[in-house]
């Protein structure tokens, strides 16, 4: 199978089709960012980089059988700036589409973040030609992502309904390293982890539910200390037990565990251009149950 990867990050497209068993042909790559071009090279070397996706004119490419696209999601989030589409990142969609007429793929992958406006999605939808289905990668592993997927690949639908089943309970205590968490599942890793900070004034803010939806660990812990620390807050109890803990973010591997890739995937760049990527990754194990209908 021949595979344009549109958006690609640091191609954690491919680690899907591997689980789904897909046999890839070439597989070509729009991506400007250096350190993700780096990285996705460095698991993937036959990744073939095409760079600015509007540039596309100049590309010279055989018949495309699936084309995928993450397209960038700052303008559209709620956690971004909320231009939509007129905004110069989430407009690049029309490029995508351009190349989807272009090259017209057998089977395509859209992909954008769940909390965009209705407007926005009805918009999306309209454009590309489907309506998008929301998988939530807490069904597939330990963190709460939702995302959605507008494809031709006919088996998306009935993943949707039946994702709940997919549940395997995976916790996301399974996956640290060290320490303890008060969560059952991970918060959604986002592109911006890397700037979040786990300062010791955060600590006790934290556990009275400020910063809800960040994914801090304690250290020094064990989990019947912190559940004394949660049952006891706000109560009259002593600040032994905090005095002897602190949080701490999680390390890259983790990060890799949320999403499903092998632990040192990004390894080779800085934290920093890791969390950012893999903030702004697919969930391998959502995007291979998607693509597992290209084998049926
Ligand atoms: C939401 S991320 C997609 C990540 C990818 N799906 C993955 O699994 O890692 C969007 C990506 O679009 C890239 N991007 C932004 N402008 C671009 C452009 N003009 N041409 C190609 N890629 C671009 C960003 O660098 C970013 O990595």
């Amino acid at each position: 199978m021949n595979v344009l990867s549109l958006f690609n990050g640091c191609g954690m497209l491919r680690p899907a089709l591997d689980k789904a068993n897909i046999q890839v042909n070439n597989y070509y790559s729009s991506e400007v960012d250096k350190f993700a071009n780096q990285i996705a090279n460095k698991n993937y070397p036959d990744t073939v980089q095409l760079g600015d996706i509007n540039d596309w004119h100049e590309w010279k490419l055989p018949q495309i059988d699936l084309l995928t696209a993450g397209f960038p999601c700052q303008d559209l989030s709620v956690a971004g700036n909320r231009k939509g589409l007129d905004g110069e990142r989430s407009s690049l969609l029309f490029q995508a589409l351009a190349i989807r007429d272009k090259l017209k793929p057998k089977y395509f992958l859209f992909e954008n973040v769940a909390n965009m406006g209705k407007q926005n999605r009805a918009e999306i939808s309209k454009l590309i030609g489907v309506e998008p289905v929301k998988l939530n990668s807490k069904y597939w592993g330990v963190q709460n992502r939702e995302r959605l997927f507008w494809t031709n690949i006919a088996n998306v639908k009935q993943i949707e309904q039946g994702q709940a089943i997919n549940d395997k309970q995976k916790l996301f205590q399974d996956i640290l390293l060290d320490g303890v968490t008060d969560k059952a599942k991970a918060k959604c890793l986002l592109a911006s982890y890397y700037k979040t900070q786990a300062s010791p004034n955060r600590l006790k803010r934290y556990i009275k539910g400020y910063f809800a939806t960040y994914n801090f660990v304690f250290t020094e812990l064990n989990q019947i200390q912190l559940q004394m620390i949660f049952d006891k807050y706000g109560r009259d109890w002593s600040d032994d037990l905090l005095n002897n803990t602190a949080i701490r973010k999680l390390y890259p591997v983790e990060c890799e565990r949320l999403m499903n890739l092998p632990d040192n995937y990004t390894e080779g760049v800085s934290n920093t251009q890791r969390y950012k990527m893999l903030g702004n990754g697919w969930d391998v194990d959502v995007v291979a149950e998607i693509l597992k209908g290209l084998n049926q």
